[in-house]
């Protein structure tokens, strides 16, 4: 029998899908190196039926990739080597809201935003937040531990997974952690799916803890003249205020945005290093401490320029000024670099990484922008408009065994948040030892023995 015979026992024509634009469009994620290649893409709509898929997988020794919005950057949920694609598209139902347990019970093709909105329905906020939440899908983000704008204020997406239901590459359903706040009976399975790529299983239900609302989230744009100023800023704003986010891109960046999206400047000096930075306005003595603070900054001479937001419209429009930078800079076919040190380290690491890519991309335009409150840097090496993709990406991966080695020196990481996919997967060894990645080996093969989740993914198959 062939794959396709044995899966249309389990789906109908309609959620069995091989025509050439629905390979294309479920084959790939945001990220464009790969071709993608699958078999046929299937719609499953209940864990029971994730579970057969699954043994069918077994059985007849297909591989499968799990894909959610495939807002990803990596490549973890291309396939492009003839593997069946597993659609969430279908499981995209909330199951239950809870106010006293503040969650949600969800299907993983619930849209982030969707999941955003119900909390705000509900006086309450789901914090973790970024450019693709119109889009993402609850399941790819706890696939891929999603990390965003907020992380500094409101941690990983891992922080607010109380429950899963999962099916493992062997075909076992479990039901790990019950949206319990506490429970200390041993492993945290659920805490190993969380991240996992889908090469151990498939989420398939997952309860989602809510918080309380912020008051009245206030931006402030800031224009600083260099990397240490950049550094005390956030020390100095971090000490004072705890902000909800902390971020910072470069004068190019703000050039691009403006060219590509006709967003204004945020005020009309220029800067070589500019900070957003977010925080909870909930009270005048803060507003007060908030500009105390800036005061303080350009005292020190460590601040230029400054802004900050007089309404919610406002503030929506600051964010955008970094939101919508990698959305414009993919005119420029960009190569994405997803760095993380400590937060100590990044002077030291940017000055170092400038000076490598200086040298070593001569021709290259590089561009950088991130998330500095938690230590990761999206560094991007922009194409020449005359250079064909496949020749400059390889011209850029050239370097990548510096750039990593730099990342390996301070202990860093080579993805932060993008996940390692198949574009980081070579370069595991720079963030992980020989033991460890022979560890996770052994824990796939623990949960997915004949190797039909996601393979080649993270790890070599
Ligand atoms: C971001 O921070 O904007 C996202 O991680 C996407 C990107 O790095 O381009
Ligand atoms: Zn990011």
């Amino acid at each position: 029998m062939t794959t396709l015979e044995a899966l249309s026992q389990l789906f109908s024509d309609k959620h069995l899908l091989t025509d050439a634009d629905s390979l294309l469009h479920y084959g790939r994620d945001w990220s464009r190196v790969h071709q993608p290649d699958p078999l046929a893409i299937v719609f499953p709509e209940s864990t029971e039926q994730v579970q057969a898929l699954v043994k069918l997988a077994n059985e007849h020794q297909f591989a499968l990739v799990p894909s959610g919005g495939r807002t990803g950057l990596s490549g973890g949920a291309i396939a492009s080597n003839q593997e069946v694609v597993v659609s969430f598209d279908r499981m995209n139902k909330v199951l239950e809201f809870n106010a006293i347990d503040r969650s949600v019970r969800c299907q993983p093709g619930v849209i982030t935003a969707q999941l955003q909105q119900l909390a705000e329905d509900n006086d309450l906020f789901y914090p973790v937040d970024f450019a693709s939440s119109g889009s993402s899908q609850i399941g790819g983000n706890i696939a891929t531990n999603a990390g965003g704008i907020k992380v500094i204020g409101y941690g990983l997406t891992r922080n607010w997974v109380s429950g899963l239901t999962v099916v493992t590459g062997e075909g076992k359903i479990l039901e790990l952690n019950h949206g319990l706040f506490k429970n200390a009976t041993g492993y945290d399975l659920r805490h190993l799916f969380i991240g996992s790529e889908g090469t151990l299983g498939f989420i398939t239900e997952a309860t989602m803890q809510l918080t309380k609302t912020p008051q009245n989230l206030t931006v402030m744009v800031l224009g600083v003249p260099d990397v240490s100023s950049l550094m005390k800023v956030f020390e100095t704003f971090r000490n004072a205020i705890n902000p909800t986010a902390f971020e910072s891109f470069i004068q190019r960046t703000v050039d691009i945005v403006h060219q590509e999206k006709g967003l204004p400047k945020p005020f009309e000096t220029d800067a070589p290093f500019y900070i957003l930075l977010e925080f909870e306005n909930d009270s005048e003595a803060r507003e007060n401490k908030v500009l105390e603070t800036f005061e303080y900054c350009a005292e020190q001479g460590w601040v230029l320029d400054g802004v900050m937001s007089q309404s919610e419209q406002q503030a929506r429009d600051l964010w955008r000024l970094r939101e919508d930078i990698s959305e414009s800079i993919n005119a420029f076919t960009p190569y994405k670099n997803d760095l993380s040190v400590r937060m100590s380290e990044i002077p030291a690491f940017l000055e170092q990484l400038e000076a490598l890519v200086s040298a070593r991309y001569p021709d290259f335009e590089v561009v950088w922008y991130g998330h500095i409150g938690d230590g990761n840097l999206h560094l991007n090496i922009l194409k020449p408009a005359d250079m064909p993709a496949e020749e400059f990406f390889k011209a850029c991966a050239t370097v990548n065994h510096e750039v990593f080695g730099l990342v390996k020196a301070m202990r860093g990481s080579i993805s932060a948040e993008h996940g390692v996919g198949l574009i980081k997967r070579d370069y595991l060894n720079y963030s992980r030892e020989e033991d460890e990645v022979a560890y996770m080996r052994a824990m796939k093969a623990v949960f997915d023995p004949n190797n039909v989740m996601n393979p080649g993914k993270m790890l070599t198959a």
